[in-house]
């Protein structure tokens, strides 16, 4: 199993497996605002076969109330076949690295179902989001949504901003 960057021509099978797994679907033209505004968020699961078996969307967040810059994870999935593998952790992991290092992420958002036990579990037991608001009747259906948020410094810690790391060798080098 193999996790990489997501590419343009991954964004008609992530559609897909976004329909085979989540009542929530997207146009092709919201998968390709992600693909082409925030290259370097959204990650692919593919099996040996280089078929993709599962995804995360990811986009910064462009909230012009909170100047605290964060990403969102719009949709993530795995194939049933494919669950319980560990790779909707790494997809998350490697999707919030990138916020850090690409745009100085603080922090990651997203939207849950109440009702979604297995990735209430993956988000508060595992990565460690915390719960940070519920919207009333969010989704299409009337159900609520939890609104949560995972505190990204582990991440700033280890990888930094890219381009923070990059002056700040150059600096070093031409003094
Ligand atoms: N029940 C309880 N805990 C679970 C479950 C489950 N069914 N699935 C995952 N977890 C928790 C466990 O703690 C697990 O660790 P463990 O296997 O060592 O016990 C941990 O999460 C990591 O699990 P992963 O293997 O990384 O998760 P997986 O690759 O199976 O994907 C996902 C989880 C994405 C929720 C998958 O079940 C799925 O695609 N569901 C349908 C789509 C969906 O609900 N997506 C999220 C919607 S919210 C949004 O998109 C922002």
């Amino acid at each position: 199993m193999n996790i990489r960057n997501a590419r343009p021509d991954d964004l008609m099978n992530m559609q897909h497996c976004n329909l085979l797994c989540l009542p929530e679907n997207y146009q092709m033209k919201y998968y390709f605002y992600h693909g082409l505004s925030w290259p370097q968020l959204s990650y692919v699961a593919e099996d040996v076969k280089g078929k993709i078996v599962g995804y995360v969307l990811a986009k910064m967040e462009e909230d012009p109330e909170d100047s605290v810059p964060h990403g969102h994870i719009t949709s993530l999935a795995v194939k049933r076949s494919h669950r319980r593998l560990g790779l909707a952790q790494k997809l998350m992991d490697q999707a919030s690295r990138a916020m850090v290092e690409c745009f100085g992420a603080k922090y990651v958002s997203l939207h849950v179902r109440k009702s979604n036990r297995a990735a209430l579990h993956l988000y508060k037991n595992t990565l460690k989001f915390d719960i940070y608001e519920i919207e009333p009747k969010y989704y299409a259906d009337g159900e609520d949504a939890y609104a949560m948020r995972r505190d990204l410094s582990e991440f700033i810690e280890k990888f930094g901003q890219l381009s923070l790391k990059t002056s700040g060798k150059g600096d070093s080098g031409s003094s």
